[in-house]
């Protein structure tokens, strides 16, 4: 079978490698020539754990080809994965300039029948559109199939989902068609579902709004705990393990970041809003997070009043660990808010440094490691929970800060260790000062 993808972004170029490995043959093609003639060369153009080792590998087995040009990524293939961005327009909807411009070049260039299949993240209906518009510019002996073929993969741990994945779901009324992509997926032995193809579209925007939903829900309750004196770790623990519930995404911190969900969420409500039916659950969601993203520098003008001046070493900038991408990252409004307070910003992140630079350049300063960072900081912010931070040892944030303080957005530490050290540690709903509010109740 020859396959095509489009786009070379995560869901695309991780989709491309992947099905290398499974041993297809893949073109992937793209319209930045700079991102193709970089990974012609060999060299990722996203950074994603074990993802360059597999590039160079499936090069050299002549198995991964890139390229520009339309005629060779679509003229004869049997199937073709559209997985370009699509980003937020100013008012939240999804923008479908890519994916349109995608679906324009496909049918401009197909030869043979063909069938298509959307990864990129669509409101319901997209496919629809798709189906009309291939058929309006393609002639009639060719039979195109649409497919709907969300993807799940987080970044930091997308090959990994690729392969183990919880479910696969195909959104089609082609049987064909499903049949095809049933074959495809078989031996990762991931539970496969057919749905039809708008059930398919909501599938994904459903999973990613109930997930932040989760995350948002717990952020509520880490600080309704900080106020009652109950600590949001235990608490998540307790309420995880009730099967129903279930305990993943139920980490307190400084809110959701990425490429997804803030996006996802919005197109959501946006979409509910166009077929009368206001979202109200969702925008809560949205406004908690929002909140969420200022809460570590609200509660540093707490500790200590005025931040102009202060040396603030910040810790993490990426949106989650085990990746470069500050897209809607916490840190960007932490930064932010830094700038306007006249802080004194010194910033660590093992992968996201170059991308925090091109946008705040030299307003604020960038640390080689944690020990450079906390010389003499008067607070330290943690905003990522990276494993280099969460493993750094608390003595040294006795030694080398100028007053040990941490507000620690992720909970990196237990309270535990804390309490042999001489730092004042502020979490997120674990206020060791709970108590005593309590008390005055
Ligand atoms: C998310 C989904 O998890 C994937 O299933 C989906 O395919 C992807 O979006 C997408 O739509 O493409 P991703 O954005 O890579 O994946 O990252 P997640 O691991 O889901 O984390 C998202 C954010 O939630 C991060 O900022 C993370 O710090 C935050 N988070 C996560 C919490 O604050 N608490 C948690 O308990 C879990």
């Amino acid at each position: 079978m020859r396959i095509t993808v489009v786009g070379t972004g995560y869901v695309g170029l991780i989709t491309s490698i992947c099905l290398c490995e499974m041993g297809h043959t893949v073109t992937n093609i793209d319209i930045d020539d700079k991102r193709i003639a970089q990974l012609k060369n060999g060299r990722s153009v996203i950074y994603e754990p074990g993802l360059q080792q597999l590039l160079e590998n499936n090069l050299k087995e002549r198995r991964l080809l890139f390229t520009i040009d339309p005629r060779i990524a679509y003229a004869q293939a049997d199937l073709i994965f559209i997985a370009v961005g699509t980003p937020e327009n100013p008012d939240g909807t999804a923008n479908l300039e890519y994916l349109q411009e995608a679906v324009y070049a496909i049918a401009s260039h197909i030869e043979k029948d063909v069938i298509i299949c959307t990864k990129s993240t669509v409101p319901v209906g997209t496919n629809e559109k798709i189906a009309e518009m291939i058929k309006d510019m393609t002639p009639s002996h060719l039979n195109v199939s649409i497919v709907s073929n969300p993807e799940f993969l987080r970044e930091g741990s997308a090959i990994n989902d690729f392969f183990h994945g919880d479910r696969i779901v195909i959104g089609t009324e082609d049987e064909k068609a499903a049949a095809v992509l049933q074959e495809l997926y078989a031996p990762l032995k991931t539970e496969i579902m057919v749905t039809d193809t708008r059930s398919a579209e909501m599938i994904k925007y459903a999973s990613n709004a109930f997930l932040a939903t989760k995350i948002s829900f717990i952020n509520e309750i880490a600080a309704i705990c900080e106020k009652v004196g109950a600590d949001i770790s235990q608490v998540a623990n307790g309420i995880g393990k009730d099967k129903r519930i279930g305990s993943s995404f139920l980490k307190a911190g400084i809110g959701y970041g990425g490429s997804c969900f803030p996006k996802d969420t919005k197109a959501l409500v946006q979409l509910a809003g166009h077929v009368d039916h206001p979202f109200e659950l969702l925008e809560a969601v949205i406004g908690v997070n929002n909140r969420q993203h200022t809460l570590a520098v609200a509660k540093a003008k707490e500790a200590v009043g005025e931040l102009a001046g202060k040396r603030i070493a910040l810790l993490g900038l990426a949106f989650k660990p085990n990746t470069d991408d500050i897209r809607e990252a916490p840190s960007l409004t932490i930064l932010k808010m830094l700038m306007e307070e006249n802080a004194d910003v010194i910033a660590f992140d093992p992968a996201a440094v170059l991308n925090i630079q091109s946008i705040f350049g030299n307003e604020i300063q960038y640390a080689e490691n944690i020990n450079e960072a906390l010389k003499d900081a008067d607070l330290a912010i943690i905003a990522t929970e990276w494993d280099q931070i969460t493993q750094f040892p608390l003595v040294q944030y006795e030694e080398l800060m100028k007053t040990p303080l941490i507000i620690d957005g992720r909970n990196c530490y237990s309270l535990s260790d804390i309490e042999r050290h001489s730092i004042t540690y502020i979490s997120v709903g674990r206020s060791p000062h709970a108590q005593s509010a309590i008390a005055r109740v």
